[in-house]
């Protein structure tokens, strides 16, 4: 019975996540769509004419980036990972190859053309790219070693990492709901844009430190290998 409810609360969680996706990924398929198009600096700053490098940078981010949070929570299902463990790893792999070309792919944009924000956010973002794709490398180094801690501690990083650019938003979509934009400049220089730079982020590594703190000793044996 416990199981079943821990199972249905589970269910409705994804839900509601897929649900305040869909906008987000919506507006990743239309930049892409942009992009790809002739003139995409007409339509979007996030592209200039000329700029091969930067523009493809940018296409790819984004559509790594899209993957990477779509398919991210699965990752962390229970029943999935005992039961199909070798989708565990496949899919794995496949988080980590996207986190490590989303992360490159965001810092040689921000190193080429900086951000909207200027310097501060750049470095921010900057800073954001490094975590995932540090995070990235140390689990797939974990799981190569058999270190369970080690696994199960930068798994939840990355996972949090990974969402980051979706709480960004999220947290945006709901600070204008509450207070109309209170703070917050088109050119993202207000006191609250200020503070989001780090806030999408940041908080949430430092909770899943504490998390992982209180919770290590409950994962402390071999990491299962057997398919
Ligand atoms: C984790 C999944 C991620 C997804 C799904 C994602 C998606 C996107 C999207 C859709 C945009 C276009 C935003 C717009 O239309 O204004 C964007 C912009 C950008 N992203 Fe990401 N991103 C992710 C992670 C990251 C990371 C890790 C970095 C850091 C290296 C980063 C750096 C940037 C930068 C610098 C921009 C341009 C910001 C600007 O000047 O407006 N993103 N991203």
């Amino acid at each position: 019975m416990r199981i079943r409810r821990s199972g249905l609360a589970t269910g409705v969680l994804l839900a509601v996540f897929y649900l305040t996706l869909l906008p987000f990924v919506a507006h990743g398929v239309g930049m892409i769509g942009e992009g790809l198009w002739q003139g995409a600096a007409r339509r979007s700053y996030l592209f200039a004419d000329g700029e091969n490098v930067g523009n493809a940078a940018m296409l790819v981010h984004i559509l790594a980036g899209t993957f990477l949070v779509v398919l991210v929570p699965l990752q962390l299902l229970k029943g999935l990972r005992l039961k199909y463990n070798r989708f565990h790893r496949m899919m794995g792999a496949c988080l980590v190859v996207l986190a490590l070309i989303t992360g490159l792919a965001g810092m040689s944009y921000i190193s080429l053309r900086g951000t909207i924000g200027g310097p501060l956010m750049s470095a921010a973002f900057f800073l954001y790219g490094l975590c995932l794709f540090t995070a990235a490398l140390m689990v797939a180094r974990s799981a190569m070693e058999g270190d369970r801690a080690g696994h199960w501690a930068w798994g939840l990083r990355l996972f949090w990492l990974a969402l980051g650019s979706w709480l960004y938003r999220v947290h945006y979509t709901l600070w204008y709901l509450l207070t109309g934009g209170l703070g917050s400049e088109p050119d993202f220089s207000g006191p609250f844009d200020l503070a989001q730079n780090f806030a999408f982020f940041l908080p949430y590594l430092l909770a899943v430190q504490v998390w992982i703190a209180r919770n290590r000793s409950a994962h402390q044996n071999a990491l299962i290998t057997g398919s």
